[in-house]
């Protein structure tokens, strides 16, 4: 059970490959969206193996309430949205929420030092054309990709920021050095960040490492990155003894809806923690893939988040669900 959210149809307006795994698709919504923060993301209703699901895509590059970009990069062991997403064709029809943001930017600073992790780059893309019309602050946009091939938007962000821009390319052996980066920024700068899970940590350990406020790291999840493989898990409920299987493309809370133990969420994407429920004994191991517990409460498996995070084994927990409270 989500909490209300505006949706509204759209029409895809066309397609296009930005790299060999990444399609950018672009949206006409049916009546133009209000203004939206730079950073946000839409949330696309689908039919996956003929179940409806919701995945999140940031929109890509300036603000345009006529069109809406987003970019799906092609995950063959993801749970079938972007194998969904790269069946459309132009002309097909779409439900989206209205676009809606987690960043909360402070446009403020003085320094702005952007970092994306592959198909990350999307919700940055709009934030660094944003900065560059601005003068006299300082922005530097580091950007982790496995190849250069695997970079989408290299050539708008080189011609917008020109050597702020710096491609840390894995096959290149340019790894992104987090500490060394954020030591070299100034006391009032802000990170803006958009990448993996693993990413994600490894920066706010890096973060915390420099002494840095924490509300200084803003960002962004992939709500389905992990550290462990997506693979199918089972549930059980404490209150009833029940078993349920959590297929490899459907997440513990749709899973739980499904079934019937209604789960209050919010985000989805891991973010907002309204999903959490308690872990009562676990056989195996979490991958949690959240971003709103702390690295201490997630090694402590007392609570998990359902929309995005996962197990390797089984799980027996206490949704609080009572089907029979007024
Ligand atoms: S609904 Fe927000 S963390 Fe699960």
């Amino acid at each position: 059970m989500r909490f209300a959210e505006h949706w509204m149809g759209c029409t895809i307006a066309s397609t296009r490959d930005v790299t060999p795994g990444i399609r950018e698709i672009t949206l006409t919504p049916d009546a133009p969206v209000a203004p939206y923060p730079l950073g946000s993301h839409i949330n696309v209703s689908l039919l996956i193996d003929g179940q409806p699901q919701t995945r999140s895509y940031s929109l890509v590059g300036e603000r345009n309430s006529d069109q809406l970009r987003i970019a799906v990069r092609l995950a063959p062991d993801s749970r079938g949205g972007s194998r969904a997403m790269w069946n459309l064709n132009t002309g097909a029809r779409l439900e989206i929420s209205s676009p809606s943001s987690l960043y909360d930017i402070d446009w403020t600073r003085q320094t702005y030092c952007l970092i994306a992790g592959g198909i990350g780059i999307t919700p940055i893309t709009g934030i660094a054309h944003a900065l560059n019309l601005r003068d006299g602050i300082e922005v530097q946009l580091h950007y982790a990709v496995k190849s250069r091939r695997d970079a989408a938007y290299l050539d708008e962000l080189s011609e917008w920021l020109g050597d702020r821009l710096t491609v840390h390319a894995g096959n290149e052996g340019a790894r992104l050095d987090l500490a060394a980066t954020f030591a070299s920024l100034p006391a009032d700068a802000i990170a803006i960040l958009c990448g993996p899970m693993r990413m994600l940590e490894a920066a706010r350990r890096a973060w915390n490492d420099a002494g840095r406020k924490p509300s200084d790291l803003r960002y962004e999840t992939f709500g389905s990155s992990g550290l462990l493989p997506t693979a199918e898990f089972r549930v059980r409920l404490k209150s009833s003894g029940a078993e349920l299987v959590v297929p490899q493309n459907r997440s513990m809370l749709a899973a739980l809806n499904d079934a019937g133990f209604e789960v209050m969420s919010d985000c989805e994407r891991g973010e907002c923690g309204v999903c959490a429920i308690d872990v009562v004994a676990l056989d195996g191991e979490i991958d949690h893939r959240d971003v709103f517990f702390s690295d201490h409460q997630k090694q402590g498996n007392a609570k998990i988040c359902p929309c995005v995070s996962r197990v390797l084994g089984t799980v027996t927990v206490d949704t609080q669900y009572q089907p029979d409270a007024i």
